[in-house]
């Protein structure tokens, strides 16, 4: 091992800070006093709203098992349970599981501690799905109508949603079959949703009584392989709570901001976890499209495991030092020349997924990073100092920054758990989960029925 390495200098958290037994009983029956009044606060706002507005959102991620326990109020959302739980190496790799008994036990662990510090347990639940093939595209299609000068009915809204999606999913669907060489078959639609309503030009939210041409529709369609998806619905079977939906979380990411009805939100939303980086783009506040390349946190503790010849658990543990500039100089300088290289890939790796995009003319400058992965200095680093932007439809050099908890539009954390850019993911899928339990707008119940007809 390197000498420089062997004397790594980690602070450790005191462990006498409760040396005295008054100022431990306080803090304990601080504790206690907190636990019970969220848990006095949780039975009252649940009996007042008829036990439907607690939800969990669950978040399989492939280092980390994120669970949150919710309480809806309309259109807002306040957390007030966190649990979190490791996976073990061989329980999940790229976003997709590899052994679905390990995971449901790391689940159930995040949730029961979720639910403890709720002191209440939700019966709904929202689950992402991320993972190399996961992706999603937004595909606008055009809708004629005989008569323009006729108002727009539920039924014949019913109908143009339903031609339109159908040519939306069979577009998608043969594009994602024809680049991961996957069968058509068996590629499943995760979810759907309505991103865009134009009548001649006229965005409109609801187009029920309108008159007018051609209507334009751009659905968002988010497709995983069938084997993928399918362990995320035994573990949900598992889990015995009744599955709201399950949702691409890149989809999920790029909707925290809370831009649904039009807003003009424009960015590239990059969630760098352990097994994956996730990216999504929104553009005039609606999601275009989500793409993900198999290279995350963990990518990064293997190389050091491999380059200072050590375990990946005493990787990891230097990792998370060296990023929060805890270690000595020397060894600084060891792990920083380690992961030089794969920044440089992982840049790479950003680079080609946006170009893939081809569709989009100009990309949004403004870049906007979560997940644990993206604590690591070096990330920032490469994407503001290198000139990777320049061969890529960027109309200025892009700006970039960290999502916060506190961005997250709709939900309140009451547990002042929620600090991390990590917590980023399972706050939006909690934030996307309001969807579910609200009132439904016309054109989601329309799509939720073709989506469920499409899904079987
Ligand atoms: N301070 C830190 N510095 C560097 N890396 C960190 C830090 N904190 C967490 N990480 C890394 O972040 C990763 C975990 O992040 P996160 O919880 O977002 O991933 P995940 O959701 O479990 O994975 P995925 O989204 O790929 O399925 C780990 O690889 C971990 O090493
Ligand atoms: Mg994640």
């Amino acid at each position: 091992m390197i000498p420089a390495i062997q004397s790594l200098s980690i602070n450790k958290i005191p462990v006498n800070f409760l040396t005295s037994r008054r100022a431990f009983y306080t803090m304990y029956g601080l504790l206690v006093y907190e636990g019970f009044f969220t848990y006095l606060m949780a039975i009252f706002t649940r009996k007042a709203s008829g036990g439907r507005n607690i939800y969990l959102a669950l978040d399989i991620g492939t280092e980390i098992v994120k669970a949150l326990i919710c309480l809806s109020e309309g259109t807002k959302g306040r957390v007030i349970g966190v649990g979190r739980h490791k996976q073990k190496l061989g329980d999940m790799q790229s976003g997709a599981v590899t052994d679905i008994g390990g995971v449901i036990r790391n689940c159930q662990k995040a949730i029961k501690d979720a639910e403890r510090m709720a002191g209440v347990s939700a019966n709904q639940m929202i689950m992402g799905i991320a993972g190399e093939l996961v992706k999603g595209a937004t595909t606008t299609l055009s809708y004629s109508r005989r008569e323009p000068s006729s108002k727009i009915d539920l039924a014949e809204l019913k109908n143009i949603v339903h031609k339109i999606q159908w040519k939306a999913f069979d577009k998608v669907r043969s594009d994602l079959a024809f680049e991961t060489g996957y069968n058509e078959i068996d590629v499943k639609l995760v979810n759907a949703a309505i991103v865009d309503v134009q009548i001649d030009s006229y965005k409109v939210s609801n187009p029920i009584g309108f008159q007018g041409k051609d209507v334009d529709i751009s659905i968002f369609n988010a497709f995983a392989p069938l084997v993928h998806f399918g362990a995320l619905q035994t573990i949900a079977a598992e889990l015995d709570k009744e599955l709201m939906a399950i949702t691409a979380e890149p989809y999920a990411v790029a909707r925290c901001m809370g831009h649904e009805d039009g807003g003009n939100v424009s960015s590239i939303f990059i969630d760098i976890g352990g097994g994956t980086t996730d990216i999504a783009i929104v553009r005039n506040g609606s999601v275009e499209g989500t793409r993900m390349f198999t290279l995350g946190g963990r990518t990064f503790t293997k190389r050091l495991a491999q380059s200072l010849n050590i375990s990946f658990q005493e990787a990891e543990e230097i990792k998370l030092a060296y990023s929060s500039d805890k270690l000595e100089k020397q060894s600084h300088k060891i792990v920083r020349e380690a992961m030089k290289s794969d920044c440089e890939v992982w840049l790479s790796g950003v680079a080609l997924t946006l170009a893939e995009f081809e569709e989009i003319d100009v990309l949004p400058s403004k870049i906007l990073l979560c997940g644990g992965g993206s604590h690591l200095p070096e990330i920032k680093e490469v994407l503001e100092t290198r000139e990777w932007f320049r061969k890529l439809p960027f109309s200025q050099k892009p700006h970039i920054s960290f999502l916060k908890p506190n961005m997250v539009s709709n939900m309140v954390d009451e547990t002042k758990r929620m600090k991390d850019p990590q917590d980023i993911t399972p706050l939006s899928l909690a934030n996307l989960g309001l969807e579910y339990l609200g009132e439904e707008k016309v054109l989601s119940k329309i799509l939720k029925k073709i989506v469920r007809l499409m899904q079987i």
